[in-house]
């Protein structure tokens, strides 16, 4: 199920195409290449936005495959800021670092070849910016640990949240068994905290925009 119209969609890339530059192009092309699920860009201008809202300067990535989408919060959170990326495979590890480094966004990095949540745990204090776009089982446990660790006045972000649709939708074909329910679960959970004021944003497969207020 498309969520957005293509042609909406289409006519919407039309209006970033000023973002055109050959490390974004590289990222976008590699992708494409190797069917890599990144954001893409009108999700990645989204996450600069709601990044440069509240001045976020210390942001936690669950889930950074080769950094595409900590591109976008290297742009919000500028020289001063610090970015923490997680992955599993290391060899993500490698390239983002390579990608990051050649589009001269200039911070400091931290790279966590580890499942997300435990380099959560493992890593200090609070966060202006948590952003999820790991296995989707993982949702569940991915926003108890960063609910917790999100200042006042901080974000929770997270992709695919609708999933293509499947969440609004009884008896689909799952490609990944217990994903659908593990996102339902997450997305209930969000919704139902009063700490939290969220949304659904349905750009692409939906983005949980969840702002901290208590
Ligand atoms: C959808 S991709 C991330 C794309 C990235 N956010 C972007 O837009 O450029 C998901 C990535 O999360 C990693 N991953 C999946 N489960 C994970 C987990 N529990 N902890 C850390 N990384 C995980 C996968 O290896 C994969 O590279």
């Amino acid at each position: 199920m498309d969520i957005v119209n293509p042609q909406v969609e289409e006519y919407m890339r039309s209006l970033v195409a000023r973002y055109d530059e050959p490390v974004l192009l590289g990222m976008e092309a590699e992708a494409k290449e190797r069917d890599f699920p990144i954001v893409g860009r009108l999700v990645g201008v989204t996450l600069e936005l709601l990044a440069r809202s509240i001045g976020a300067k210390r942001v936690f990535e669950m889930g950074s495959g080769f950094g595409y989408s900590a591109y976008w919060f290297s742009r919000a959170v500028g020289p001063d800021g610090e970015l923490h990326l997680t992955d599993t495979d290391p060899e993500n590890e490698m390239k983002a670092f390579a990608y990051l480094e050649r589009a001269n966004l200039d911070l400091p990095l931290r790279f966590h070849v580890s499942d997300a949540v435990e380099a959560l745990a493992e890593t200090l204090g609070d966060f202006d910016v948590v952003y999820c776009d790991i296995d989707k089982a993982g949702y569940p446990d991915a926003w108890k640990a960063a609910a917790e660790r999100i200042r006042v006045g901080g974000l929770y972000l997270c992709d695919n949240v609708l999933w293509s649709g499947r969440v609004a939708q009884e008896g689909v074909t799952e490609p990944h068994p217990g994903w659908t329910e593990a996102i339902r679960e997450h997305n209930a959970m969000i919704a139902a905290d009063e700490r939290y004021v969220s949304t659904i944003v349905p750009t692409r497969d939906g983005v949980m925009v969840a702002l901290r207020i208590a």
